[in-house]
Formats: C-alpha cells, sequence, structure tokens
C-alpha cells in the first residue's frame, strides 16, 4: 500500500509518498481500502509539529478516512465485505489502505458523497456539540459564526439554520460568503473589509445571541462587544495563530458569557454521550436538514498542497484527497 509519511515535523514539502507492507489485521479489526481522505486544519498542524499532540515519528497523518472494507478480522460480525464506513482515527488516514477497529468503523449513508462523508465527523460534530451541547441555542436567535466560509464555521452556518438559529456569517472572499449563504446564513459581512462586530449589532438589532469563533486573535476579541445581554462568546479554535486575551469589564457588561469547546478530549471521556450526538447528526443529514459541502478534492501525490491550502485560506468549505 502507498502511504503520505511524515517522517520529521518539518515543513509541508517534507511529506513524502511511501511503499509499505500491509499492517496485519488483528481480532476485532477491519480492513479498509480507502476512497476519501479529509483534510483538516489540525493535520497540518501535527505534521509541522505546531499542535499540542506529538504523535511518535514517523507517521502517516489523516483523521477522518472512508473506504471499503476488504477483510475482517476474527470475530467481527458487526460489518461485512463491501461496506463503505468512516473511520475517525486521528492519524494513519493518508494512505492507500488502512486497518482499524471495527467499533471505530461507522456504516456511511447512502446519501453522502465519499467527499462528504470523509469531512464532516469532525466539523459537524465541533458544530453541533457547540451549539447543542455547550451553547444550549434556541430557535430564533442570533449566531454570528466567523470564518464561516471554512470546516467548522460552515458547518456551524448548516447546523445553526437546522436549530432555527438566525445565522449571520463573516469571512474573507466572496466564494466563502456565498457558500455560508448557500447553507443558510440570513446575512453576510465581509470580514476583510467591513467592521464585523459594528455590522452584526446593525443587522441583529440589538447584538447577537452567540459568536463563534474558530479564528481567534483581534477579530474574535472585537466581536466579544457584539453580544447583546447573556450572549455567549463560543472559543472553538484559533486559526489565526494568536490566543485572544478577552477582556474581562466586556464579559461583565450585560451579563456575558464565554463558552469554551473541545469536543476531541470531550469524546474521550464521554464516548457514549457522543454517539448519541453523533446518531442525531446523522439522522439529521439522511433527513436532508444538514446538508454537508462537497469538498474540494485533490489526487494522493498533492497532499502537502491541500495542506498549504487548507492553512492558507484558500480552501472553500472543505478538503479531501482521493488515492
Ligand atoms: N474546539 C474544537 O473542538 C475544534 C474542533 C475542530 C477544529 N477546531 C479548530 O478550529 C479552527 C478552524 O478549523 P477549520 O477546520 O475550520 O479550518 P479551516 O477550514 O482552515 O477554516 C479556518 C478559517 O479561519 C480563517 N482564518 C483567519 N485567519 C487565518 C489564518 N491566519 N490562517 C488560517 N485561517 C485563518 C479563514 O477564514 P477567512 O478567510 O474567512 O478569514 C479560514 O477559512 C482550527 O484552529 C482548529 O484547530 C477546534
Amino acid at each position: 500500500m502507498r502511504a503520505v509519511v511524515c517522517t520529521s515535523f518539518a515543513p509541508l514539502d517534507q511529506l513524502v509518498i511511501e511503499e509499505r507492507p500491509s499492517a496485519p489485521l488483528a481480532a476485532g479489526q477491519v480492513r479498509v481500502r480507502v476512497t476519501a481522505a479529509g483534510v483538516n486544519f489540525v493535520d497540518a498542524l501535527l505534521v509541522q509539529g505546531l499542535y499540542q499532540i506529538k504523535p511518535p515519528l514517523p507517521f502517516v497523518p489523516g483523521g477522518e478516512t472512508v473506504g471499503i472494507v476488504t477483510e475482517l478480522g476474527e470475530g467481527v460480525t458487526s460489518h461485512s465485505l463491501g461496506d463503505r464506513v468512516l473511520i475517525t482515527s486521528g492519524f494513519g488516514g493518508f494512505a492507500t489502505e488502512m486497518v482499524s477497529a471495527a467499533s471505530r468503523a461507522v456504516i456511511v449513508p447512502s446519501s453522502l458523497t465519499d467527499g462528504q462523508a470523509a469531512t464532516f465527523m469532525q466539523s459537524y460534530m465541533t458544530a453541533y456539540f457547540a451549539l447543542v451541547h455547550r451553547a444550549k441555542m434556541q430557535p430564533g436567535q442570533w449566531l454570528l459564526v466567523l470564518g464561516a466560509g471554512g470546516g467548522v464555521g460552515l458547518a456551524a452556518v448548516d447546523v445553526g439554520r437546522a436549530l432555527g438559529l438566525k445565522v449571520i456569517a463573516a469571512a474573507s472572499s466572496a466564494a466563502k460568503r456565498e457558500m455560508a449563504q448557500s447553507r443558510g446564513a440570513v446575512a453576510v459581512i465581509d470580514s476583510s473589509i467591513e467592521d464585523v462586530k459594528a455590522r452584526a449589532k446593525e443587522i441583529s438589532g440589538d447584538g447577537v445571541d452567540a459568536v463563534y469563533d474558530p479564528i481567534g486573535g483581534k477579530l474574535g476579541e472585537e466581536c466579544l462587544r457584539s453580544l447583546r445581554e447573556d450572549g455567549q462568546f463560543i472559543v472553538i479554535g484559533f486559526a489565526s495563530g494568536d490566543i485572544p486575551k478577552l477582556p474581562a469589564n466586556q464579559v461583565l457588561l450585560r451579563n456575558r458569557r464565554v463558552t469554551g469547546v473541545d469536543w476531541g478530549a470531550w469524546v474521550g471521556r464521554n464516548p457514549a454521550e457522543n454517539q448519541a450526538l453523533v446518531l442525531q447528526v446523522l439522522a439529521k443529514i439522511a433527513a436532508g436538514e444538514l446538508n454537508p459541502v462537497e469538498p474540494v478534492s485533490y489526487p494522493f501525490e498533492q497532499a502537502a498542497q491541500a495542506l498549504a491550502d487548507q492553512q492558507q485560506r484558500n480552501v472553500v468549505g472543505k478538503a479531501v484527497l482521493i488515492p
């Protein structure tokens, strides 16, 4: 099999494609022929050694993978040969083949393409966990989504619309804003030239009920001021590379709240609760209430380019590698 391999924490162009022997298949595992591997912001950080988790070297990046089951380990009765499955693994997905515990291989709903299936789990579960489980948003509330043309941002637009929220989408390019509108944003703000805080207050009347922030930095800090009484600032991530220092006086004013979101770590501690949320998201996708975007495709050989495009804000929606 072939795999994209990170041999040292280094710039993206140092990734290599290697021929590797197939991994042995243990009891309870399935072997999968990969058909699509989702590209996430965190993958680019991981291979450069810029993430809080540093996998032992060498490693194969890629945490969201879709493929066809080609072999069943001893004792596996939950799956059949030919099943199309999604594996959320952390690493190992940028390969033509991977091995996984059968319990971690989720059957993909037939309504999703391989690309959609390989790119929705992290983004949609982060958005759903944030808006439903953490922030407990209610229909009719105003939600300002920053980075609304990116992975977790666009998912929040879609989830927000499905929850009956009035979503304002802020993004830096026309293509990203159009994409957010296609997922149900009622208003858009050009974050490259407009005053996002002032525009969000203007559009919502008295300020928004929640700001969903995957970007951080100065923009996030400013947008705290766009919250109305009892509004929540939802901390998702720091794609700008800059962790905002939220002024406590602005939290005190209007009885605002700051809501942290760490979906990945929460899953590790609450697998059963997460499974219930995943089933809710899958049911909404099957019912057509949620519509994950069709990602931009890159051939396997362009893994480094896909990761670079992601890091340089060039990806609208999501990106996927096709082996
Ligand atoms: N809390 C959690 O559980 C959780 C889960 C998943 C991901 N995350 C985090 O969420 C963040 C966003 O992830 P994502 O998958 O949405 O990434 P993405 O698809 O690359 O989108 C990030 C967006 O951030 C904006 N951005 C602003 N400044 C940027 C910069 N200097 N570099 C890159 N992007 C910049 C861009 O939007 P504009 O061009 O419109 O400004 C871009 O579209 C990451 O920090 C990730 O680690 C958190």
